[in-house]
């Protein structure tokens, strides 16, 4: 069983150290470990050119145009069984890395996408998908702030295991934490983390691993929130009293009772369409392919053609 510390912290600081104690803790479980601090990496932003998407969805395979560490990262996370990642919190959310990380893996590590490709691929003799990207994954997330402003990073957080579709074993929450070594209920919490995460794991490694519907599963040791599917915190609020989960994508209503919040919506209707599940990423699949040809269509006639020029001719970009 193997579990990959990652950490997007500055080099030995709270993030590194809070990871490393999680690791501590998967080998004294019994796991292969390694350590990777990403910040170290060259990984480049996404441009957006979709090149992966397209390679996929014509049997070439999902790989990215951009040369640096990427690949070998994803290689690394793709041999682990299980995932602690430590990332500090930047204005309230993730770090720009933990972005660009998310990007990254975009349309091309999406399960629903690769389920997708792997039968055109089958059918039509392309290349085969990397089957490292079909297998279960567990990972566990910790979000260490500097203070207490800290109201996306956990949304941000569920948002990268969603792609793959990897079942998130814990996502924690830890404020206040520049002299983090010095409280040892919150070292505590990190071994725990470790523990919980290599437990899990361990049923991958042996085969007795049961995923859930979507990227939560019945060893999930993280706080209840409040979405009763994803146990999401975040919530678009609309004006006309709609609630979405910014996590999951259900909908319903978000009610006040007994001193708390309860989000209710209709599971039969809502839950194959959580964008964490398959039938929610094929769902979502069909539609963009369903626009993508409407877009295609439309910006081929003569009118788009003349109004993409007006914008081209009134003014290039400028350089440094
Ligand atoms: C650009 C920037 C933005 C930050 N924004 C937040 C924030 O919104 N909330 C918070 O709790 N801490 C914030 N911090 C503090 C970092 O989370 C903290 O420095 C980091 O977790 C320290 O981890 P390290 O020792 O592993 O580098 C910010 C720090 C930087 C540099």
């Amino acid at each position: 069983m193997k579990i990959l510390g990652l950490s997007a912290g500055t080099l030995n600081g709270a993030n590194d150290s809070l990871c490393k104690e999680a690791l501590m803790a998967a080998k004294e479980a019994g796991a292969e470990i390694e350590f990777i601090n990403i910040t170290k990496l060259d990984i480049k932003h996404c441009t957006g050119c979709k090149a992966c998407v397209m390679g996929l969805f014509s049997g070439r395979g999902n790989a990215c145009v951009l040369r640096d560490d990427m690949q070998w990262l994803i290689d690394k996370m793709l041999d682990a069984d299980g995932i602690v990642y430590a990332a500090p919190i930047f204005e309230q959310c993730g770090p720009g890395i933990h972005h660009t990380l998310m990007d990254r893996f975009g349309p091309r590590m999406d399960r629903g996408n690769l389920m997708i490709a792997r039968k055109i691929a089958e059918e039509n003799g392309g290349k085969p998908i990397d089957p490292r990207c079909l297998k279960e994954k567990v990972i566990s997330f910790m979000g260490i702030g500097g203070s207490d402003w800290a109201t996306r990073i956990q949304c941000d957080f569920a948002s990268l295991a969603l792609t793959p579709k990897w079942t998130i074993i814990d996502n924690q929450l830890f404020s206040w934490s520049l002299s983090i070594l010095m409280n040892d209920e919150a070292i505590a919490k990190a071994h725990q983390i470790g523990l919980d995460l290599a437990a899990a794991a361990k049923k991958i490694a042996d085969g007795t691993f049961v995923p859930g519907h979507g990227i939560i599963n019945e060893d999930y040791r993280g706080p209840a929130g409040v979405c009763p599917y994803c146990h999401g915190k975040n919530f678009y609020l609309e004006e006309n009293g709609n609630a979405i989960c910014c996590t999951c994508g259900t909908e319903g209503v978000m009610k006040y009772e007994d001193g708390r919040y309860f989000f209710e919506f209709d599971a039969e209707k809502w839950i194959p369409h959580a964008h964490d599940s398959i039938s929610g990423k094929f769902i979502h699949g069909d539609d963009i392919m369903r626009n993508e040809g409407e877009a295609r269509e439309l910006m081929a006639t003569d009118e788009a053609k003349a109004r993409k020029q007006k914008y081209r001719d009134f003014i290039a970009p400028s350089k440094p």
